[in-house]
């Protein structure tokens, strides 16, 4: 009856008899600890927590029902509030270890936490820069038209600098709102692609890049064609900026736009410094870079791919990411069409 009235559940369940034997357990528990497998019934082979060890020994002996911590570093970390609780069988007095898995909110918790701490450092640093100059003004520079001229071109950029953080956030915000609700209206894919690279191409011939841009006459798909311009604006600068020689030597820069499968492919593919694996997968993260004062220096804010893996998951795509470091990166994003 216990045995399986425990396997029911869905959180890992331990049930512990008289001196110490290990009287049920559940699946969810075999995966956490390992050797129950092999049906063992000494308790503190397999469990190897001590905290966990004494809040059994404590409620075995008639304390009452306690709740501990167990932090497990490998394979992977995770965390769990165990529940210690005693009951009658037949008799005799048994304990319930039941575990909560906490891993997920944690890490939530501490993104959140992150968040606010980044955001609130990255309208810091403008924002100290702007004051200092406005004191500046007020008292050493009052009566110096030259230095006037140069520290408001600087505060302005600094404003400036923090409209788009705070633009940014907001788009992010309200982006994050609507991702369960999919855009309804037509666009045509390449046409706002088209558009991105008249907008880009002076800033590509400053940099002495090359666009190389392979985009059939027209891809209408279901989506928004202010996110979707946001998307191939991004990924498009991104190239610019982290993808060409910063000696100005010549490169060239691939845009292409192709049907694969059912899906409208986008890519842009560049041959710069790439990227090492280890920051791959935590690219899209908010204000994650790989060089923070380099994007900083190029005017980055470093939301722009958060945006994107946003905007493309509430259009039902998916974003790649590929890249070897000295051979350059490729960024594509697919939607159903
Ligand atoms: N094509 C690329 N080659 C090399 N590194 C890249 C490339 N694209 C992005 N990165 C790295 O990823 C980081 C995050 O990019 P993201 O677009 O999110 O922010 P940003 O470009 O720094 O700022 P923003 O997009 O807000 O202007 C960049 O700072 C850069 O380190
Ligand atoms: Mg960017």
């Amino acid at each position: 009856m216990i045995l399986a009235f425990v396997e029911a559940l869905p959180n890992p369940v331990l049930v512990i008899g008289p001196e110490q034997s290990i009287g049920a357990f559940n699946a969810a528990a075999r995966g956490l600890f390992p050797l129950l497998a092999s049906g063992q019934r000494l308790l503190p082979l397999v469990v190897r927590s001590p905290d966990i060890l004494d809040a059994v020994g404590r409620v075995m002996k008639g304390g009452a029902a306690e709740t501990v911590d167990l932090y497990e570093r490998v394979p992977v970390e995770r965390l769990f509030k165990v529940h210690v609780a005693p009951f009658e069988n037949t008799g005799q007095r048994n304990v319930l270890l039941s575990f909560d898995d906490l891993t997920d909110a944690k890490r939530t918790e501490r993104m959140r936490v992150d968040f606010i701490a980044n955001a609130s450092h990255e309208l810091r640093t403008p924002l100290a820069s702007l004051l200092g100059f406005v004191e500046t003004l007020q008292g050493a520079a009052k009566d110096d038209p030259n230095a006037r001229e140069r520290f408001l071109g600087i505060m302005r950029d600094q404003g400036k600098r923090m409209a788009r953080l705070i633009d940014d956030l907001l788009s992010l915000s309200q982006i994050e709102r609507q991702e369960h609700v999919r855009p309804q209206t037509q666009v045509d894919f390449a046409d706002v692609i088209r558009q991105c690279i008249d907008a880009l191409s002076p800033v590509a011939k400053e940099v002495n890049v090359r666009l190389q841009v392979d985009i059939p006459l027209k891809m209408p798909i279901t989506g928004d064609r202010d996110e979707l311009i946001r998307v191939v604006e991004n990924l498009i600068e991104n190239a610019l900026k982290y993808g060409a020689d910063d000696e100005g030597a010549d490169t060239q820069i691939e845009i292409a736009l192709n049907e694969k499968d059912g899906q409208a492919r986008f890519s842009v593919r560049d041959h710069g410094a790439g990227i090492a694996p280890e920051h791959l997968p935590r690219l899209t993260e908010r204000f994650y870079r790989v060089d923070a004062g380099k994007s900083r220096a190029k005017g980055g804010t470093g939301l722009g791919l958060a945006l994107v893996k946003h905007i493309v998951a509430r259009h039902r795509g998916v974003l790649r990411i590929w890249s070897e470091p000295g051979q350059g990166a490729e960024f594509s994003v697919e939607i159903p069409l």
